[in-house]
């Protein structure tokens, strides 16, 4: 089986989504921060706060290109496909799945405490600026091989879909 990437906005589920798909396909899970965070050896938001985001996004890039093509489900960053030559290199090597989210959903979620500490990008910017990146990523999100519509959806129903979808 070639990689399964899983792209979209912060909040969509990539994670608890992966974990669950990663069990249900007996491949382990990778998750691109997680990797960047190894490789750096400092958090997200260490990286951001010493070195900017595009220094970020170079080695988010570097993260993406180590993890393995076969038999693996890969969590990107919600920024991971701004970088085009990301997703084309994702959909050359594997399936690219967008979780799709609408933004007030999203916003609920990323609005606590916790979610919200851990994602710099949600520190520095307003509500409309959030949606105006929700908006301008959703470009990018929608050139993705296979879109799934997560809204009211458990994690355990949307990787049924994902699993229709891929077999
Ligand atoms: C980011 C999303 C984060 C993380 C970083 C930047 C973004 O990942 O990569 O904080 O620009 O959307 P999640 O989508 O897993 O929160």
């Amino acid at each position: 089986m070639n990689t399964i990437y899983l792209v979209g906005f912060m909040g969509c589920g990539k994670t608890s989504v992966g974990n669950l798909l990663s069990k249900q396909l007996e491949v382990p899970p990778y998750d691109v921060d997680t990797t960047v965070e190894k490789l750096r050896g400092q958090t997200i938001k260490e990286i951001f706060a010493s070195e900017g985001e595009e220094a970020f996004r170079n080695y988010e890039s570097l993260a993406i290109r180590q993890l393995p093509l076969e038999n693996a489900v890969v969590m990107t960053g919600g920024g991971a496909v701004v970088r085009e030559e990301n997703l084309s290199y994702m959909k050359s090597k594997g399936t690219v799945i967008y979780l799709k989210t609408s933004f007030p959903i999203l916003w609920k979620r990323l609005m606590k405490e916790e979610e919200r500490n851990k994602r710099p990008i949600l520190l520095t910017k307003t509500k409309e600026e959030v949606f105006e990146l929700y908006q301008m990523r959703n470009e990018f999100y929608e050139k993705s091989d296979v879109t799934i519509i997560t809204d009211h959806l458990t994690a355990e129903e949307i990787c049924i879909r994902i699993l229709d979808e891929i077999k």
